[in-house]
């Protein structure tokens, strides 16, 4: 059997194919002006086009990014705090820092290598992908890796491989999932269905979720290991007219480490570690949705970092574990996910059962080879935590010098949530004023600013942050008449 090397072959038929891309990128990027159009007319063509569930989105429109910021088509510029709802880890392309230009590299590279190939056949991109994610995630060689493309598709896969292995491992038929109040996993149907009461009452009113499906689902409130164990504890009348525990028919519990879409809801030290325990002591499934959480956040890899031992250390933890990506997997280029467990647990997805077109194509591995190497080397995590830190302690100064302006200030790393006291004002007429100040933010359940810049933003960016923040609150308490004790100088 012959072997053929095509390495060296490859690489320099894509140093050819560099070439003619920058030739032909020169006319696509003269095509791609807008010149001449406003805000106004392109979201009224987007609006002509498009389903209505958006419509409530800030209302500029992006020309073109610049590390931390955006720049909108009327030529204003913004520090851009939503990153895309936590997926851009290196802001845009632009900037000081080049990690944003080396992931873009990365996948034009690939493109003019070997595009999308589903995985109909294999190729030498995918391996290196997965296998990152199994070191960065912690579960090293043991660990199995199911990709995809959405958020929402890799908590569907994490639950079938859930509901799977409770009927294979524990003989459940019937099995059901935990999850906890004020959860956020996603948009279909199934994960509609998880939502906590007020919300489904919501779905359920307008007519996209239906009863049969909410029968697999317990809810418990967020925080409460202890809260847990009971509902597990209780007992449930079965389909043979006799009492069994719950317990019985569980197959998981699906939480997020901290509730980003809710509000930025920490849980208290030691939760996590409590659900790790608890999940292998009753011999359930914890998957920990880090979605929006994972992959430098929160100032560590994952949110479960801050307090789960080591597969080394505690490899009973671990086989009770599986994680979902999605988000910063793709560097803020490509949409990327993925179902990560043990290999006992993930032998599940047998061959055949499950699939997902782009799951993993070449062009997401190179995105997520790349930021995963940048995020494990180049001090990113650690930039999050150091400067997510001091973002806010300066936004709880800043409650304290602005008294009734603030209710909370929660968050770790670089997720924050600031709700807003409403007897100051509503959040959204801060989030205004945020944006005439040049600072994109996003308001969460009405009353909480979501605070997420970029994992490499710089020191003065967050002080930029902070200033832009308190003229806001300026504006708005000149607006509304609040005066505020004066304020003492600060050394
Ligand atoms: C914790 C969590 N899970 C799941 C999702 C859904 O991800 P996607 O919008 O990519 O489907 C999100 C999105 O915000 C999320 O924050």
């Amino acid at each position: 059997m012959t072997t053929f090397q095509t390495g060296a072959e490859a690489r320099e038929i894509a140093r050819q194919r560099a070439q003619q891309l920058a030739q032909a990128m020169l006319p696509a990027i003269e095509a791609m002006m807008t010149e001449g159009r406003t805000a106004a007319e392109i979201i009224a063509e987007e609006r002509g086009v498009s389903a209505p569930n958006y419509a409530h989105a800030t209302p500029i429109v992006a020309a073109y990014g610049d590390g931390a910021y955006v720049v909108d088509v009327e030529g204003n510029r913004y520090l851009d705090c939503i990153t895309g709802y936590s997926t851009r880890p290196f802001g845009f392309v632009g900037g000081e820092d080049g990690a944003a230009m080396e992931v873009a590299a990365a996948i034009a590279a690939q493109m003019i290598t070997l595009s999308i190939t589903s995985r109909a056949y294999f190729t030498e991109t995918l391996p290196p992908f997965l296998g990152a994610i199994c070191d960065v995630t912690g579960f090293g060689a043991a660990g199995r890796v199911l990709p995809s493309s959405g958020g929402a598709e890799a908590v569907e896969t994490a639950i079938q491989m859930t509901f799977a292995w409770a009927k294979q491992h524990k003989g459940i038929e019937d099995p059901v999932i935990i999850v906890a109040d004020g959860n956020f996993h996603g948009r279909t149907s199934r994960i509609k269905t998880l939502a906590g009461q007020e919300d489904y009452d919501d779905y359920k009113r307008i007519g996209y979720v239906h009863d049969d499906m909410r029968a697999h689902v317990l809810h418990v409130p967020y925080g409460d290991a202890e809260a847990l164990h009971e509902l597990l504890e209780q007992e449930y009348i079965g389909a043979d007219g006799k009492p069994h525990k719950n317990r019985d028919r569980v197959a998981g519990f699906l939480v997020e480490p901290i509730q980003g879409e809710r509000g930025i809801y920490v849980p208290d030290p030691g939760y996590l570690y409590q659900l790790a325990e608890l999940a292998a002591q009753e011999d359930i499934m914890v998957i920990f949705d880090e979605i929006q959480t994972g992959l430098g956040r929160t100032g560590k890899m994952l949110a479960i970092h801050h307090e789960l031992p080591s597969r080394e250390e505690r490899p009973d933890l671990w086989k009770h574990i599986a994680v979902i990506l999605g988000k910063g997997l793709g560097g803020g280029f490509v949409p990327s996910s993925a179902v990560i467990a043990d290999e006992e647990v993930m032998q599940v997805m047998e061959s055949g059962s499950h699939g997902s077109t782009n799951g993993g194509n070449p062009l997401a591995a190179a995105a997520g080879v790349k930021t995963l190497e940048l995020l494990a080397e180049n001090g990113y995590v650690e930039n999050a935590a150091r400067l997510g830190h001091k973002l806010k302690l300066g936004l709880e100064l800043m409650g304290e010098r602005y008294p009734g302006v603030f209710k909370d200030v929660r968050g770790k790393g670089l997720l924050i949530g600031v709700e807003i006291d409403p007897a100051f004002a509503a959040a959204d007429e801060l989030n205004d004023a945020l944006l005439k100040n040049g600072l994109l933010s996003k308001v969460t359940h009405g009353k909480t600013l979501r605070i997420a810049p970029p994992l490499n933003i710089t020191e003065k960016e967050v002080g930029e942050i902070l200033a832009r923040f308190e003229l806001a609150v300026m504006d708005v308490a000149r607006d509304k008449g609040v005066e505020f004790p004066p304020q003492i100088a600060r050394l």
